[in-house]
Formats: C-alpha cells, structure tokens, sequence
C-alpha cells in the first residue's frame, strides 16, 4: 500500500477563520455601531505587491472590514510616508495600518515600521510587536507565522515537546515562527544558509516548516517518516525553467498559464514521506489573509475596549 499523506488544505482552514472573524464583526457593530478597518499603503507599481493587496481587500470585504487601499508613487519619500502614517494613527476608523513590503530603496523601511501605532500593526513588524512576542506578552502577531499555528492546532498535531526545525531566519516568518514554537513548548531548532549539513538537522525534525524562498530546496532523502511538513515558499517557475517532472506534474498550468508556483519542498518527493504536509499553491498562502483579518479584528477589540 502506498501511504500518502494528509494534506492540510490552507483554503479550508482559512475559510473557517474568517467566518469566525465575520460572526464576531457582526457583534461589534450591533454592539458598538464600529466596523473594523484595515487601510493598507502601497508603493509603486509591483505587480505581485498589487495582487497581495488586491487580496488583503477582497479579504477585508468578505469579513465585513471597512479596507482602503491607499496608492503611493514609487518615488515618494520617507517623510511623505510618514506624514500619511501619522494621519492614519489617530484616525478613529482606521483600525489596522499595514504597509506592504518591499519598500523601494530610497524609503527607509525601518522608519516607517516603526512609526505606525504598536496598536494598529496590525502585522506585528513593529520592534514594540516582535519585542512583546519575545517577552511572552500579549501583542500583535506576524500573520504567516501564527497562520502556521493556527493550521498545525486546528488539526490537532500535538506541538508541545516535538522537535520543531524551520528553515530560513527571516524577520517576518523563521524568527517569529520560532519564538511561537518555543511558546508552545517545541525542542526549536533554525537553520539557515549558513547551516552547516542541513539534512542532519531536517532529518531530525517531527515538525519541518520551510520559509527559504528556494525551490525544491527540501529534497526526499531530507526528510525522515512520519514528519509534518509546512511549506512557506511560493516559487514563480516559467516553462523554460521547469525540469521534466515538474513539466508533467503541472502540465494544465504552463499550458494556460505558462507558469505554475511550487514551494521550497520538492512535494513529488517529501509527501510520500510526511504524515502531513501543506501543497502549493492551497496550503499557508491564504492562512497570512485569514490571520491579518483575526489581528485587524484583535486591534478593534483592543482599540474599544472590548474583551478579548
Ligand atoms: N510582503 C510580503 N509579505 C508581506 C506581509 O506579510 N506583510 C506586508 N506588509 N508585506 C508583505
């Protein structure tokens, strides 16, 4: 018998999320005649950054969020974009500020992270938020990471005690991914680029969650039975790009897209091995939405004086 296996379906679990979201906005608005609002900055023209914040809006609407989309040129200046932030922080309505990132290069990002009301990042980026998380206090958590939580819980996988391996240190997934593991009681271990014999330490993992924007990077022979493997990546692979297996795999999208997006986790390989896995695309992509709505709603409640 060939065992595969489960497949942790991101749409599913975010569905469920925001349906829980849109039941408690209904509350607040009954209640307290507010409804929450998410205004996200967006500088330049990026067409992926476009599609993200296209998203976070459609989101925005299906909970019953007030959202604006507020378009910046991409050659605006840090002080422009404070100046904008500021007004937004003591706007009533607004109850989540979020920029998206990347900024360009002449915008100091550090800045403007760092000028948006603790209360209203809604993407835990600012040091106030990361800084609560390492303190173990209640705050405004990155959405990937806590998306990751949210999935690994809502399936009943036990985290406390479980050697946990992440794979990349970035400062919006790896590093908050691990602060979250350790509150649960997870052995944490991050790997990184530097990581000397990764497979030593993947092979290890009982949970394996990889955020290392590399295609394929988690092979077959890096991961033991039975693992639970979370796949952050979203890889863009053109035709030209694509080796034979991936070409027949998904044969439907480079006919009518030209292009199909894989993870960091060679899926052909690993899921026959895992116990769990998340597929790309439908795996933690549509969690980071579902779980910015939940902080945009967290920051309402919090900026009301709402119990938790
Ligand atoms: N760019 C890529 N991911 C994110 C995210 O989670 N938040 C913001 N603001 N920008 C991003």
């Amino acid at each position: 018998m060939i065992k595969i296996a489960e497949l942790i379906s991101g749409p599913e679990i975010a569905k469920d999320i925001k349906a829980e979201v849109a039941e408690e906005v209904s509350e607040i608005v009954r209640l307290k005649g507010v409804r929450p609002g998410l205004t996200v900055i967006l500088v330049g023209d990026d067409p992926a950054s476009k599609v993200y914040v296209r998203n976070k809006q459609l989101g925005c609407e299906q909970v019953g969020f007030k959202s604006e989309a507020i378009r910046m040129d991409e050659n605006v200046s840090t002080e422009d974009l404070l100046k904008k932030i500021d007004h937004l922080n003591y706007d009533i309505n607004v109850h989540g500020i979020l920029v998206q990132l990347p900024l360009p290069p002449q915008v100091d990002k550090n800045r403007v992270l760092e000028s948006i009301f603790p209360e209203k990042d809604v993407d835990g980026f600012h040091p106030m938020s990361m800084g609560k998380l390492v303190a173990q206090q209640d705050c405004l958590v990155p959405a990937t990471p806590s998306g990751i939580i949210e999935m690994l819980k809502r399936k009943d996988i036990k985290i406390q005690g479980k050697e946990a391996v992440i794979v990349g240190r970035s400062v919006i997934v790896g590093r908050p991914m691990a602060l979250l593991l350790i509150n649960e009681s997870a052995t944490v271990t991050v790997c990184h680029t530097k990581t000397r014999d990764m497979g030593a330490h993947t092979r290890n993992a009982e949970i394996l969650i990889v955020s290392a924007g590399r295609p394929n990077l988690i092979g077959g022979d890096m991961v033991s039975e039975g693992t639970v493997v979370i796949d952050v990546g979203i890889n863009r692979i053109s035709k030209d790009q694509a080796d034979p297996e991936i070409l027949k795999w998904r044969k439907d999208d480079f006919e009518t897209k030209g292009a199909t997006l894989i993870g960091d986790v060679n899926f052909l390989e690993v899921e026959p091995k895992a116990s769990y896995i998340t597929p790309v695309p439908g795996g933690v992509g549509p969690m980071t939405i579902a779980m910015l709505l939940k902080n945009t709603l967290k920051a309402t409640k919090m900026q009301l004086g709402l119990k938790l």
